[in-house]
């Protein structure tokens, strides 16, 4: 599938001597050295990466890792020195002004932190601004505004002003104002770090939904890991105007690539994000069959030294559990099958399912946990109850 956005070896340097700068980058001088050098800081370095459409796409990184000059750079907010920045199949580091004024309009919208609202003008008015600049016709731009004004929760605020409103609410002016455009990118820029907490919350919460919605491609900037967690699909991880690591939330967490990225890492509530997939052992998940009777049954339990056995059908499909002192209670009584000591009430896991919502298992039952596949039920693997415990105390570095 092509990306929706593909960003080849970006760089960015502030400073006049930035043809010697990027020499020196490409000698693999470090950020220090040539600000020492030519007075020039390196925004970005060689940045590489791709962002698929419907892609909720997070940067992260502390104060000065160069997150918002490689946001900016991809609607050349800011010029970059070199490199390209591939939207569709548009090249926009070669367009001029008028055709980079058009992609602006339509395919990318930008949310700041400050809000940047019009102050003597209405919510509506706010947000149709960006339509009135194309010369939408009045009755038009206000359909629109006021479809938006509704999808962000803001039906009834229309003609209040941006001053009467919460940190919240205008956020939320901000963001549909971006939305009124109906782009197809939205670049995000630490839009709710102005925000106190709870209200952070729901509007993270807000977010998604409209995602869910709307299937946008989100470019979206934090230097929170909670907040990245939550809303990424992907994550990347910028130090010194280098991306350092892009994966997944669960990749991230499960396996940092430097000790930047584990400081980071270290302070998560690992609960929510761990899933049932990075937790189980598969290998070998020794499942007795069915149709193995209780010798076949012993026979398994002896090899791999374990008293407790998920019993599966010949197809692999779970049913429960078997124990070691009622199998043998079951030969003893001559029985040719197991089937009537298996446990079936038992609590499966699913792979996507978090260390967080197993943890009533924990409490339930003194057996592994299963992990089947949602749909065929078959066995996938097995966490045990010390990696279920050990995984909820969340304190440990993997
Ligand atoms: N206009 C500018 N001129 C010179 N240097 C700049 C300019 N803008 C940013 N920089 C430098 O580029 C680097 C990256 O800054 P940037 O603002 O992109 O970081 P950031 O990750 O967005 O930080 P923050 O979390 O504080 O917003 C920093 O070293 C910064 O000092
Ligand atoms: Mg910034």
């Amino acid at each position: 599938m092509m990306p929706k956005l593909k960003i080849d070896n970006l760089t960015l340097i502030f400073g006049r001597e930035r043809e010697t700068a990027l020499r020196m980058l490409k000698e693999g001088k470090s950020k220090a050295d040539i600000l020492a050098a030519t007075g020039c800081t390196v925004g970005v370095k060689e940045a590489s990466f791709e962002i698929q459409k419907g892609e909720f796409f997070v940067i992260m990184g502390l104060s000065g890792s160069g997150k918002s000059s490689l946001l900016r750079c991809l609607n050349r907010l800011i010029e970059p020195t070199s490199g390209d920045i591939i939207i569709n199949d548009t090249n926009i580091t070669q367009l001029n002004d008028k055709q980079l004024q058009q992609i602006r309009r339509k395919e990318i919208a930008m949310v700041f932190q400050q809000f940047g609202l019009l102050p003597h003008r209405t919510v509506l008015e706010n947000v149709a601004f960006g339509l009135e600049l194309q010369g939408t016709p009045p009755q038009e731009r206000n359909q629109k505004a006021a479809e938006v004004i509704e999808l962000v929760g803001l039906k009834g605020y229309e003609n209040q002003h941006p001053s009467g409103l919460s940190g919240g609410m205008q956020q939320r002016v901000g963001l549909a104002r971006a939305l009124a455009n109906d782009p197809e990118v939205l670049l995000m820029d630490e839009a709710f770090s102005a925000l106190d907490p709870l209200i952070r919350t729901q509007m993270q919460d807000e977010l998604l939904d409209l995602q869910e919605k709307m299937h946008k491609t989100i470019v979206f900037i934090t230097h929170d890991l909670d907040e990245a967690i939550r809303l990424g699909d992907r994550i990347a991880i910028m130090k010194d105007g280098e991306i350092i690591q892009i994966g997944t939330p669960e990749e991230i967490l499960t396996s940092p690539a430097t000790e930047y990225v584990s400081s980071f890492v270290e302070k998560v509530d690992r609960k929510a994000i761990i899933t049932a997939s990075s937790l189980m052992e598969t290998q070998p998940v020794s499942a007795v069959f069915r149709k193995d009777g209780p010798e076949g049954s012993l026979r398994k339990m002896r090899s791999t030294g374990l008293n407790i056995l998920p019993a599966v059908t010949i197809d692999k499909h779970f049913l429960g559990f078997v124990y070691l002192n009622e199998i043998l209670e079951v030969k003893r009584r001559g029985d040719k099958t197991i089937e009537a000591v298996i446990h079936r009430e038992v609590p499966v896991a699913y792979p996507d399912t978090t260390v967080e919502q197993m943890l009533p298992f924990i409490a339930e039952t003194d057996k592994p946990v299963a992990v089947v596949h949602p749909q065929s039920n078959k066995l996938l693997g097995l966490i045990s109850q010390t990696a279920l415990i050990i995984e909820t105390m969340g304190t440990q570095t993997l």
